[in-house]
């Protein structure tokens, strides 16, 4: 990792509240970049987008384009840093990583294993893993397994979508004791999605099972970034020591490569 990419995540870890200085949040999922996914089609909609981050309080974000055959591919990673360099020539204020959402495919494992540094959040040792809303995959824990034994965490897009998990405790402990780390997008804490999703996203938190919440914001007017809500929201219902890690510290540990 370059030693400007360090230094931006221990001027985070220090917001976390170990140094007074202020508050600094990470997104760790957002379709920020331009012309690569379902996120903004044009560069006017991918600036429009980081100033809402800068504006939410977001100091870091990772850039996470969706990964999957068809869409974009190892061989466009020159293609992602490109726009993360066009993109900070007109707001430098945020600090955008490179990384990828990465669809569970069968042949998951080989890819990651042929090109690493594409598939990590910001080079970080972490995968940011997407499955279906409508079931769970059977081999899951057999690839969280397997990516610990590269040395790589895997974090779980927005869990609190899957039907499966939402009616399953169990499920989700099992996943979490395997070591998947859990990862809420903003706007459901704050009933986007309805009453069972916002509920659940509460319990994973009150069991101390989320490991960090981001926004998965695409730039849409649906999908706009709302972490600073979704952080009082949390506030309202749990102490600081439980919220304002999800939000600072575990991203940026991860990022770090500390976690
Ligand atoms: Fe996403």
């Amino acid at each position: 990792m370059a030693v400007s990419e360090t230094s931006w995540i221990i001027l985070a870890a220090r917001g976390a509240g170990r140094y007074d200085v202020p508050f600094l949040m990470i997104d760790l999922h957002c379709h920020i970049l331009h012309g690569l996914d379902d996120g903004p089609r044009e560069l006017e909609g991918s600036i429009a987008l980081a100033r809402a981050l800068v504006a939410d309080g977001i100091t870091i974000a990772v850039a996470t384009p969706h990964v999957y055959k068809g869409r974009l591919d190892v061989r466009d990673r020159e293609l992602v840093r490109q726009r993360i360099a066009e993109l900070a020539a007109h707001v430098p204020e945020l600090k955008v990583l490179p990384g990828a959402e990465v669809r569970m495919v069968p042949d998951l494992l080989e890819r990651v294993e042929a090109a690493k540094d594409f598939f990590l959040l910001g080079e970080g040792a972490a995968l940011l893993l997407e499955i279906p809303d409508l079931i769970l995959p059977s081999g899951l824990q057999d690839i969280v397994f397997e990516l610990r034994q590269m040395g790589l965490n895997t974090v779980l897009a927005h869990p609190e979508r899957n039907v499966v998990l939402r009616n399953d405790w169990n499920a989700v402990s099992d996943l979490v004791d395997g070591g998947t780390l859990l990862q809420i997008t903003d706007r459901h804490i704050l009933g986007s999605a309805g009453r069972e999703i916002e509920r659940f996203c509460r319990k994973l938190i009150e069991a101390e099972l989320a490991f960090a919440v981001a926004s998965d914001a695409h730039g849409d007017q649906r999908r706009m970034p709302a972490l600073t809500a979704a952080r009082d929201r949390l506030r309202r219902w749990f102490s600081p020591q439980q919220v304002d890690p999800l939000f600072d510290a575990n991203p940026a540990a991860l990022l770090a490569g500390t976690r």
